[in-house]
């Protein structure tokens, strides 16, 4: 396996990430324009956007426009970034992302429906998440579910995050309000051994 290295060119918020892993070699690189149908292709399904708490719906492709040309133009001292999974073929696959990077950053990610269940995201966002923490000082990392959401609340729990509490949140997509669960995971120890609780 590679080193996974977020390398961040002149301070530039968007960098160049690369990760091997072990079922399937997965790439992630930054976001760029050029990714709005793919990015409108994975969104609109759906099974996937009704697990989002904000994204416009119906999403049409202007939002996946309007989104690519924003992350994809975000300057030196942005708040966020997001990358591009993609397989060995160069198919995007989804996207991975953190948002509120100078405060606790929230890390978000959605996978292409054709492709669930064969451990991408398991193991891209375990990769993201050790890669984000050499990055950012940051001592923790957030995120969360909607409670229904069994497959990402999964996925969260195997690299390490762990419930903090639940809230009650709006769902664009499904225009109500859900159980969400909210999740954390702490910077690792200096030995790698455990997450400090
Ligand atoms: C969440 C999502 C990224 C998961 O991607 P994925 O590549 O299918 O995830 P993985 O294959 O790595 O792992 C899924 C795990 O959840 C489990 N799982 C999936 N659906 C499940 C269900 N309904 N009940 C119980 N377990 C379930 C799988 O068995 C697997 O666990 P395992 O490895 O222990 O067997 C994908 O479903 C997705 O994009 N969903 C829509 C958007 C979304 O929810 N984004 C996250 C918002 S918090």
């Amino acid at each position: 396996m590679r080193p996974v290295e977020l390398i961040r060119s002149d301070q530039a918020i968007h960098p160049a990430v690369l990760t091997n892993q072990r079922k399937r070699d997965v790439t992630l690189r930054p976001i760029n324009a050029n990714d709005a149908d793919a990015i409108h292709n994975v969104v609109s399904n759906w099974q996937v956007a009704r697990m989002l708490a904000q994204i416009p719906w119906p999403y049409q492709k202007a939002h996946a426009r309007a989104f690519a040309e924003y992350v994809s133009n975000a300057t030196t001292g942005a708040d966020s970034c997001y990358f591009a999974i993609e397989d060995g073929c160069l198919n995007f696959l989804g996207m991975i992302g953190l948002v509120e990077l100078t405060r606790v950053p929230r890390v978000g990610f959605i996978l292409d429906r054709r492709y669930w269940g064969s451990g991408i995201m398991s193991q891209t966002l375990d990769v993201f998440c050790k890669a984000s923490f050499r990055q950012w000082p940051a001592d923790r990392i957030a995120s969360g579910v909607f409670s229904d959401n069994t497959g990402s609340l999964r996925v969260h729990e195997k690299c390490g995050f762990r419930a903090i509490g639940k809230t009650r949140t709006f769902c664009s997509p499904r225009r109500k309000f859900l159980t969400h669960i909210d999740l954390v995971l702490n910077r690792p120890t200096p030995a790698g051994q455990l997450y400090r609780s």
